[in-house]
């Protein structure tokens, strides 16, 4: 039986344990994955001492301060600065970062056009991870924070210029996320139009306010659920051995 799981502070109803859990039921596979609240990083010692995994994903507040605890980290993770997924072998710790294959997945059914340009609104983990893979596509991007010191611009000098000119838009924020579900970017949505493409990270609800709005003007959309399945594939993969690890 191999022993697998979820290291974080604030877990809650995870989508990675019904997800995996059901996985090893469906396909026979003799393994568990269990959520583990750990109050500090440092904490992750005394767990991995009394808990044999195989592997484990890493998520909120973790995903960055897991780093200078790791033997090694892949191209991506490195590139990215966050970890949410690591491999165990021959007793080393190795970090990787799937979010960012679950953002190309996305990106790759918006099908962007050549020359698209985007608007990554928020500067946190998963906007990181955007960044990242925007860089790798090629794709000319600007940073929207509520701070000036943190992004490329703010949500006050968003002029409806800028966002016709950028014709995909990415929330990185956990606005609009459950228990929240009223709340959505502050944009000007006249300003969106149907040659705006819009990917939420946020994947509960499904259909975000932000969707629902952008969708109203006609712009083609993408929820987190796709990122949410292709990390959580991308990891069971690296797990399995170093032949299907992605560097
Ligand atoms: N689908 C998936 O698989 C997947 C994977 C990872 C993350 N996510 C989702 O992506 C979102 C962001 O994750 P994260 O880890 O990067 O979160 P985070 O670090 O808590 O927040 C990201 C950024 O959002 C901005 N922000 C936070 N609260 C805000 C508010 N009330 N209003 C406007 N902006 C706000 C901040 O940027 P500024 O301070 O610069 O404005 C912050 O740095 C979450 O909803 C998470 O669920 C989804």
């Amino acid at each position: 039986m191999r022993h697998f799981g979820l290291i974080g502070r604030e877990l809650g109803h995870s989508f990675s344990a019904k997800f995996f859990n059901g996985k090893f039921a469906s396909e026979g596979i003799e393994a568990d994955y269990k959520l583990f609240e750990i109050e500090k990083i440092e904490d992750i010692h005394s767990l991995l001492a009394t808990t044999p995994l195989s592997g484990f994903n890493v998520t909120i507040p973790y995903k960055e301060s897991i780093i200078p605890l790791l033997h090694e980290l892949s191209t991506t993770a490195r590139e990215v600065g966050a970890v949410n997924c690591v491999e165990i072998r021959d007793g080393k710790l190795i970090g990787h970062n799937t979010d960012a294959a679950g953002i190309q997945a996305s990106l790759h059914w918006l099908d962007l056009a050549e020359g698209t340009k985007a608007l990554v609104l928020g500067s946190g983990g998963a906007s990181k991870a955007t960044q990242y893979v925007l860089r790798k596509l090629g794709v000319e991007f600007k940073v929207v924070s509520r701070d000036s010191g943190r992004g490329d611009i703010t949500y006050a000098e968003l002029t409806p210029e800028i966002i016709a000119e950028h014709n995909l838009i990415i929330n990185a924020t956990p606005v609009g996320m459950f228990p929240n579900v009223e709340s959505a970017p502050q944009l000007d949505y006249e300003s969106i139009g149907s040659d705006h493409k819009v990917f939420d990270l946020v994947y509960n609800p499904a259909q975000t306010e932000f969707l629902r709005r952008v969708k109203e003007q006609g712009a083609s959309t993408m929820g987190g659920m796709l990122m949410l399945q292709t990390q959580a594939i991308a990891s069971w993969h690296i797990w399995q051995g170093p032949k299907q690890e992605q560097n």
